[in-house]
């Protein structure tokens, strides 16, 4: 296995997990994902840039083994994806100082039990020589967790991101020019898990903008050497302003529910607003959190099982509040046999959202004349507000 240069003193020493098929326990990845990590040297010391997934340990020592040296880990991100291989790393290269940010060393002591005495911290603007080669450090905080920042390599103007403009997506090549997938991977990584800091971000992306990099070299998934499309995306992502879209996520048990829906989507439809349509049941979580960034209205339709709206509803709402997506207004659909109450708790499956929840909208069993009415002027009451909104 031959090293990945990226140019003379620079080198991939991270891996590609084709087969990985779910992140924290939660998110989808469909496309895999891979784990970067680089190692770049000058004339008198060596620097690696986080490590891998410690399920990758084999293929990243490999590289390793192939370097004489290593003086400092720099540790953009405690997260175990990146730093789980940090104890064995120093077990390798005991002379080797771990390089991070305050709030990273607390949490490296936290999560790995490294040793205080093995950590140096750096602040914002701080540089390091490797002898003729400069590595200055740029705080990025919240992209995604607290301790978060960037590396910015001077002489060669590449921007070492860590999960800052990742993908989760494995590919054979290292660069995003050549998969036409980088964008959409991109786009369903930062919805995600970066949604929830989008205003943080949002400064942070102009941070680094301003540095005008040459090539963006994230942690996971392709390098962007044409930098500028992926941080336009980001800017777009991050913009505060809301989408154009309606969302439907829905669970139906015997069709009541889901003829709501198909007259709901129908009348959509006639009327020109866009919308995307989730059965919970089967939806990628992924893909409905990818639809969130377009989103100004989500209807939640869920037929009312165990005295309560569907389990699985409620677990997507319980995902959409956390993510804290840009949505201005919501409504809660459904079917009931006996009891329509608990669908006027909506607003408090999603409590840490400002939406304008409209009036909730049961039927009792299979829509009747009068129900498909109703449905109807909820249609007329959300695509007139779309209407207005892109007037
Ligand atoms: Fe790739 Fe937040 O770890």
């Amino acid at each position: 296995m031959k090293l990945r240069k990226i140019s003379e003193t620079v080198s991939f020493v991270g891996a590609v997990d084709w087969d990985r098929r779910l992140f924290d326990a939660l998110v989808p990845l469909p496309h895999g994902t891979s784990y970067n990590a680089y190692y770049v040297e000058g004339s008198e010391k060596a620097a690696l840039l986080d490590t891998v997934d410690p399920s990758m340990a084999d293929t990243f020592f490999a590289y390793l083994a192939q370097r004489p040296r290593v003086d400092y880990i720099i540790s953009h991100h405690a997260e175990q994806d990146h730093s789980g291989l940090i104890p064995e790393t120093l077990r390798r290269f005991p002379n080797a100082r771990v390089l991070t940010s305050a709030p990273g060393k607390n949490l490296l002591e936290a999560m790995l039990h490294l040793s205080p005495d093995s950590i140096q911290i750096v602040k914002d603007g701080d540089s390091l020589s490797l002898g003729g080669r400069t590595l200055r450090f740029v705080q990025t905080p919240w992209v995604h967790w607290p301790e978060t920042f960037c590396t910015w390599y001077e002489e060669e103007k590449i921007l070492f991101s860590c999960d800052f403009f990742a993908s989760h997506l494995a590919t054979s090549g290292l660069y995003a020019s050549d998969d036409n997938r980088v964008l959409d991977a991109a786009k369903r990584y930062y919805a995600e898990i970066m949604m929830p800091y989008a205003s943080i971000i949002r400064k942070n992306v102009e941070k680094v903008a301003a540095l005008q990099p040459k090539l963006i070299a994230p942690s996971h998934g392709p390098l962007h050497d044409h930098p500028d499309e992926i941080v336009e995306t980001w800017r777009r992502w991050t913009d505060p302003a809301p989408g154009r879209e309606v969302i439907i996520a829905y669970v139906s048990m015997h069709g009541s529910t889901r003829s709501m829906v198909d007259r709901l989507c129908n009348g959509l439809s006639d009327r020109g607003v866009t919308f995307q349509r989730f059965d919970l049941t089967t939806a990628d979580i992924g893909q409905l959190a990818m639809s969130l960034l377009d989103a100004s209205t989500l209807v939640l339709a869920t037929p009312l099982v165990l005295n309560s709206a569907h389990p699985v509803v409620l677990h997507a709402a319980a995902l959409i509040n956390a993510l804290k997506p840009k949505l201005q207004r919501a409504v809660v659909i459904g079917s009931f046999g006996w009891n329509a109450k608990p669908l006027e708790q909506a607003p408090t499956w999603m409590p840490d959202l400002k939406l304008d929840w409209l009036p909730p909208l049961s039927c009792r069993g299979l829509p009747r004349a009068a129900d498909n009415e109703a449905i109807d002027r909820l249609v007329g009451d959300i695509a007139s507000k779309h209407t207005a909104a892109t007037a």
